[in-house]
This record gives C-alpha cells, structure tokens and sequence, in this order.
C-alpha cells in the first residue's frame, strides 16, 4: 500500500488515500518518487477540460528511483535514478517510425487506459497521464522513463518531466528563437516560468512576461524577463511599444485560452510566430479575418511536449541545469506534501506563485 492523490470522477475533490499498488508486470518498472510537480494539467484532468480514464492517480510530472523491474525489462535496475516520461512513445507509428516525431506517437496516452493498480476497496485505478506521479510509488511501462544524467538533484530533476521540456522545447524546436529575437511569454506558471528560462538561454533580446497577476513580476523577471505587463485590453498595444512598434519576433502562450491566443498573435510583428503550449477547452474558440492572416504573414502553431524528443532531449537539458543556463529551483515556489495538493489547486486556480512541488 502507498499514499496516493486519486481522482475519483470528474469534478470531485482529491483523495488523499492509500492505493493497492502491484508488483511490476511484464515490461512495468515500480519507481519510487522522489518529487512531483502540480502542473495546469493535473487540474485540468480534474475538472473535465482535459480527459482521461477514471479514478485515476493523477500526477504526471516526476522523478525518482527504481525499486524493482519487471518481467523482460532491459535498460533499467533497482537504484538508477530516472525522470517521468508522460507520453511515452511506441516507437512504431507513423509519426514515431517515419516522421521521428515522438511527440504526436498515436500511442503516448495508450497506458491510461488500462488500469494499474487498486483501491482498498479493490475498484481499478488508471495511471493519470500513464504516469500516476501523486503517489509515494508508481508503477509505469518501461518506455515512460528517462534516465537522469548526473549531477542534476533528483527532487528538483522532477520539473524537467513536463515544465522545462515543454518550456524549453517550445522556445528551441517549436518557435525556434534565434539570438536577438524579442519573445513575448504569455502566463508565468511552471511552464511560463521554464518558457523564459529557455528564451534566455537562446540569447533572445527584449523578453515580455504577460500574466494577469501583478504579483508574478518578480518570478517572471527572474527567469529572464526583461520587461513585464500585466494583461488587459491593451496588451498587445503595449508589446509592439516594447518591441519598437513592431510587435515581438516570437510569442509563446502558455495559458490555454483562445483569448490569449489572440492577443499573443496580435502582438507579434508581420511575419512573427505565435507557438501554442496551452491547454485549453474544445469549446473555447477564436477568429482570424480571412485578410489578417495574408496581411501580417504570421505562423501560429501548436506543439505537443514542446516538439521535445525526451529521449534525445532530456541529456541536453541536464548540461544546461549543471551549467546553470537552466535553474529549475528558480520555477519552484512552493515545497509541498501530498495533502497539500488541493491548496495547490486553488492557488493555480488564482493565479498564485510557480510551481508547487510535492516532494516525498
Ligand atoms: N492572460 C495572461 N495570463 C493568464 C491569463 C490571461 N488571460 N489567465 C491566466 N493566466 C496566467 C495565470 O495567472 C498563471 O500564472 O497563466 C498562468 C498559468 O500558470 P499555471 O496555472 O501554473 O499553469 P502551468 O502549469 O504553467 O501550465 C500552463 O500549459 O501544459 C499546459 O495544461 C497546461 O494549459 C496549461 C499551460
Ligand atoms: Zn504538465
Ligand atoms: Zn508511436
């Protein structure tokens, strides 16, 4: 038995409980977290904009050590430290197999659908996001781990999972930002906050955070912002100033509404790019006039994971943690206990601090 958060339907407050967690089956490895973020996603899970198989233990972004392996697992034993991988790809599809694209894999959300461990009651529990990082040990497949290079610490190792390769990601091989180029950073939560970490790494110039909080001025400038606005009717306005009246190179949403997204595409330059990491509701939609989109030139595009390979990427991000290109202390606000969870929700949900970590 471990202590787990459990959601039980959508809508409904989390357990704080204890789960019935199996041995490892074939290809399963059990691992015992050391940390795990509380990302948008997580809430996003329990209130029904995003969708997954329930109860379930949510949780998706974590990292900790190896207890045992299952049945013909290779590649990992007790002891190695590793980071959660939330959309572990199959290695086969046509986007895995011929585009090399992991990212889109038709399969990443495959193991939660299948249940993997119990309540007391004996009822089938599905791993939140394949992963089921909430508890104090998970079972996942094999493929849904990254081993995690030396000298990154393991607690903090655990916002790498989703913030940092999805921040990182969207600035590098998303909107791929060029030294110089201003970057306008839309929502300054974990993965705004690991977003402008990233422009700053690549050199970009005039950096704007946009949040609807003025108390995140401080964590946004921080992490790399140059300039900071707090969002209203005239934000766009107020970034083409910042960026010489021409409105940013590049702009990143990091929210997950159609009303960002538009303000973040009108405040990029003519031929600019808005990249969309944000999740937001099927129903929550936006327009662009048939001339605008010729007139200004602009690309808007979504991305899955930051476009990251985690396989390929997650080395890369550990040289610029142990260069100090990338702080993931620096996006942490709030160390917390699994009981806690809730109040982290409420915070988001208020637009308060960075990213909680529950740490184990
Ligand atoms: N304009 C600007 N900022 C906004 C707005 C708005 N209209 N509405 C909310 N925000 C800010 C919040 O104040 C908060 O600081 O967006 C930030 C979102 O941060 P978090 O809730 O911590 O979310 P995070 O975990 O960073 O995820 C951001 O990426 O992966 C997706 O599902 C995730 O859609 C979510 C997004
Ligand atoms: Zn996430
Ligand atoms: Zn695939």
């Amino acid at each position: 038995m471990v202590r787990a958060a459990v959601l039980s339907a959508v809508g409904a407050p989390l357990d704080i409980t204890e789960i019935d967690l199996p041995a490892p089956g074939p290809g399963q490895v059990r691992v015992k977290l050391a940390a795990a973020g509380v990302c948008h996603s997580d809430l996003s899970l329990s209130n029904g904009t995003l969708r997954q198989p329930v109860p379930a233990v949510l949780g998706h972004e974590g990292a900790g050590t190896v207890v045992s392996v299952g049945e013909g697992v290779t590649g990992h034993a007790p002891g190695d430290r590793v980071v959660l991988n939330w959309a572990p790809s199959c290695g086969e599809c046509h986007f895995c197999a011929t585009l090399a694209e992991p990212w889109l894999c038709v399969n990443a959300q495959a193991a939660t659908t299948v249940p993997y461990a119990r309540t007391p009651a004996g009822d089938p529990l599905y791993p939140g996001l394949s992963t089921a990082a909430f508890a104090e040990e998970t079972v996942v497949p094999a493929h849904a781990l990254l081993p995690l290079p030396e000298g990154v610490p393991l607690t903090d190792a655990a916002l790498l999972g989703c913030a940092v390769l999805t921040g990182y990601g969207a600035v590098h091989h998303s909107a791929r930002v060029r030294a110089g180029e201003s970057v306008a950073v839309f929502g300054v939560g974990g993965v705004g906050l690991a977003t402008l970490q990233a422009a700053r790494l690549a050199g970009a110039g005039t950096v704007v955070a946009v949040d609807i909080s003025p108390e995140k001025e401080e964590l946004a400038r921080s992490a790399g912002a140059t300039e900071y606005v707090v969002a209203s009717e005239t934000t766009a306005k107020e970034i083409r100033k910042l960026t010489g009246g021409l409105g940013a190179d590049v702009a990143v949403e990091c929210v997950g509404r159609a009303e960002t997204i538009r303000t973040a595409w009108n405040s990029t330059r003519r031929g600019g790019r808005t990249t969309v990491v944000g999740i937001g509701r099927k129903d929550d939609t936006m327009t662009l006039s048939a001339l605008e989109i010729f007139h200004f030139a602009r690309t808007l595009t979504g991305c899955v994971y930051g476009d990251s390979d985690p396989a390929r990427d997650l080395p890369v991000l550990a040289r610029h943690v142990r260069e100090g290109g990338l702080d993931l202390g620096a996006l942490v606000t709030d160390r917390i206990g699994l009981a806690d969870i809730p109040a982290a929700f409420d915070a988001m949900r208020a637009g308060r601090g960075g990213r909680a970590l529950v740490v184990f």
